[in-house]
């Protein structure tokens, strides 16, 4: 039998590979580099469009489905593959308005299509949340397909067992045995569905997190413990990811405990896909960076966590390496990347001079100290921070860590990223309405001893470090 996982995922970028040999000169495989909150695209340089996505694993190849929202409100959804989850290639759509149903694009729409391989059946199975306009048809549906990339074909819609059934995701378990997970009864609480030996329908319902408003749920087992990420309903808006644990899918479920910072790093959980190599296992979050500023801008992000016991160290990482070879995963060497912050000053500062939310801040390399601009009226142009770096280089970039302990507090949007020579003509690099999450920045290099990150629309903004990149 072929050797198929089903986890579930996907992620972003730019990538560049560092081979690693060992003494004895087995290769001991190549680190991918993953840079998050960008777009990614096909070789082809159009958009990949699969939000709130799926995986399947086959013979070393994810397969990632999701919704197409390069329309907005009528996803189609979209099959991509890649052997690293950076290089995506574009395979085709699986799911189509008007084609693969008729209502489909009329009276319903899809949303969270997840995908499943069944051992048992040789099969691929779509579970997914098809819904009317204003989410009162409260239903799910299936289709299958022969091949992964083949001719996916209505099989079921409906509300599980009766049960009104909104977000969602699967779980399959060691044993083959698959779940429909989705939020139920107007969001109220999480429906555990087991699924029929060919996955076609839901044959026991289980009410787990009763009355707790939970969605956007991500299984994953390790060892007899099954660990369940999830999020609160506030729409497309991120909220704090929370984390419950149990040895049984059906109850014992602990209380939830808060992991990450209060919008989880601006995401909602989509998957936990596991890179199972000869050394370890890494396990992936990803999770979806809704309207990143609009719907079809929504960006996949990927990070590593990790559990100890009980406990899952759940951090952002703006960029990693992973190695498919051996499982393992490191934080990216940034030698030569960013330029050297020995030797900054900080010029100016709108906000406090001094004390806890002092500009200094952003130029002391540590991520757990902030500078705070000062409270002001939305559209005044109060917030800015000048620093010299003592001597002029050329940069290309710009990357900004928010405050994390702030969460969705003090997020810089509308910014201008203004250079200068001498301190008094200054050039701007960069500028937008929407400074995207914790994420690089690129720009045309420029020669510079002194920059300006200048905010207009917030009414006060927080930034824990401020880095730019060397040409
Ligand atoms: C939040 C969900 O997590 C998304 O998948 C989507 O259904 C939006 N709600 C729709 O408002």
């Amino acid at each position: 039998m072929k050797r198929i996982e089903i986890l579930i995922l996907c992620v972003m970028l730019a990538v560049t590979t560092t081979a690693g040999v060992k003494a004895d000169g087995k290769s001991e495989g190549e680190w991918t580099t993953i840079r998050n909150g960008q777009v990614w695209l096909t070789a082809e340089g159009d958009t990949v469009q699969a939000h709130a996505p799926g995986f399947v694993l086959v013979d070393g190849v994810w397969y990632m489905c999701g919704e197409d929202r390069a329309n907005t409100w009528r996803p189609d959804v979209n099959l991509y593959s890649s052997r690293d989850l950076v290089n995506w290639k574009f395979e085709k759509k699986i799911i189509e308005n008007g084609v693969t149903t008729k209502e489909l694009g009329r009276s319903r729409m899809i949303e969270r299509p997840k995908l499943l391989y069944n051992p048992k059946t040789g099969k691929y199975v779509v579970w997914c949340h098809y819904e009317s306009r204003n989410y009162g048809a409260s239903e799910a549906a299936c289709f299958e397909s022969d091949k992964v990339n083949g001719e996916y074909k209505y099989v079921w819609s409906g509300r599980p067992l009766g049960v009104k059934s909104r977000d969602c995701n699967v779980f399959q378990d060691k044993e083959g045995t698959a779940y429909f997970i989705s939020t139920t009864e107007e969001n109220q609480h999480l429906g555990l569905f087991r699924l029929s030996e060919d996955y076609h329908e839901a044959v026991e319902h289980t009410e787990i997190f009763s009355h707790q408003r939970r969605e956007a749920p991500a299984i994953v087992r390790l060892g007899d413990t099954y660990f369940m990420f999830s999020s609160a309903c506030t729409g497309w808006d991120p909220n704090q990811c929370k984390l419950s644990y149990s040895n049984d899918l059906r109850q014992g479920w602990t209380p939830l405990e808060n992991i990450g910072n209060n919008i989880a790093f601006d995401t909602q959980a989509a998957a936990i896909l596991e890179v199972r190599g000869t050394k370890t296992t890494t396990y992936l979050y990803v999770g979806d960076r809704w309207q990143d500023p609009g719907l079809p801008d929504t960006k996949t992000i990927i990070f590593p966590i990790e559990f100890e016991g009980e406990k899952c160290k759940f951090e952002y990482h703006e960029r990693f390496d992973i190695n498919f070879t051996t499982g393992e995963w490191r934080e990216t060497p940034t030698d030569g990347l960013f330029v050297d912050k020995s030797g900054w000053k900080v010029v100016e500062s709108s906000g406090e001079a001094e004390g806890r939310g002092a500009g200094r801040n952003v130029i002391d390399g540590d991520k757990t100290t902030a500078w705070f601009s000062r409270q002001g009226e939305e559209g005044e142009a109060l917030h800015f921070i000048q620093i010299d770096v003592g001597r002029k280089q050329k940069i290309r970039g710009l990357l900004l860590t928010p405050n994390l302990q702030a969460g969705g507090r003090g997020l810089v949007r509308d910014y201008e990223f203004l250079v200068s020579a001498d301190g008094k003509e200054w050039t701007v690099a960069s500028s937008g309405r929407w400074m995207p999450y914790y994420t690089e920045v690129d720009f045309e290099a420029q020669e510079c001893r002194y920059f300006k990150l200048v905010c207009k629309r917030s009414r006060f903004v927080s930034v824990a470090e401020i880095d730019v990149m060397k040409e």
